[in-house]
């Protein structure tokens, strides 16, 4: 039976996660975070104490022996973390790593209905020909205030302005960048998640429901 692969797309805190894991309950399709694998290149990062503004030594890291895994623990998404991924997402070695990967574990899983995919360049750049794609668009001050309320809730101190500040930032750089910039993929579907979250969901439904 052939893979379903779909692919969620979209900008910091546009809840990717949250549509991800209903989509994966819901259609049974095993959830990949692709931003786990940029989130724990930065955790080892800070772990092995690289230093974050020499491209060589983050380069010699990643070709060295940094094993990737989608396992998901609290400190990675802490906001150190959510800078030091996005600084380090920029460049072309370190995409390459994470998209091999994920090439790689999506081939060698077969045991599964197939994946949904959330990210910024997987309908874009790693999942080109998956069967449905998703772009989740939000406005940054919900975005912002998502955000904060899910680092309270993680017991992290956090200011709103900052953290607005923040995603505007991530915007930047993750639309600007030269590699694999955040754009909406080619054939994909504009979602709107400014609504309730049940509005979001019977939009994406009815997508699914065509595949
Ligand atoms: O949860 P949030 O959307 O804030 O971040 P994430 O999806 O966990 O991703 C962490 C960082 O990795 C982002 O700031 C992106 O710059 C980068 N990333 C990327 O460049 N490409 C992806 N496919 C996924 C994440």
């Amino acid at each position: 039976m052939k893979k379903i692969i779909i692919t969620i797309d979209g900008p910091a805190a546009s809840g990717k996660g949250r549509i991800a894991e209903y989509i994966s309950k819901r259609w049974n399709l095993k959830h990949l975070d692709s931003g786990i694998l940029y989130r724990i290149i930065a955790y080892n990062i800070l772990k092995k104490d690289i230093n974050i503004d020499s491209i060589k030594d983050i380069h010699k890291f990643i070709i060295s022996d940094t094993k990737l895994s989608y396992r998901k623990f609290k400190k990675l998404r802490s906001e150190q973390i959510s800078k030091i991924a996005s600084k380090i997402a920029v460049f072309k070695f370190v995409r390459n790593h994470v998209n091999n990967f994920q090439r790689e574990f999506v081939k060698k899983n077969l045991k599964n209905n197939g994946f949904v995919i959330d990210g910024r360049d997987i309908g874009s750049v790693v999942f080109k020909n998956a069967d449905l794609k998703l772009y989740i668009d939000v406005n940054e001050k919900n975005r912002a205030k998502r955000r904060y309320k899910q680092l309270i809730d993680n017991g992290e101190k956090s200011i709103y302005h900052e953290i607005l500040k923040e995603i505007k930032l991530r915007d930047k750089k993750d639309k600007l960048r030269k590699y694999s910039p955040l754009v909406k993929p080619y054939g994909s579907h504009m979602i709107n998640n400014n609504k309730s979250f049940e509005n979001t969901i019977n939009q994406i439904n009815k997508l699914i429901k065509k595949i």
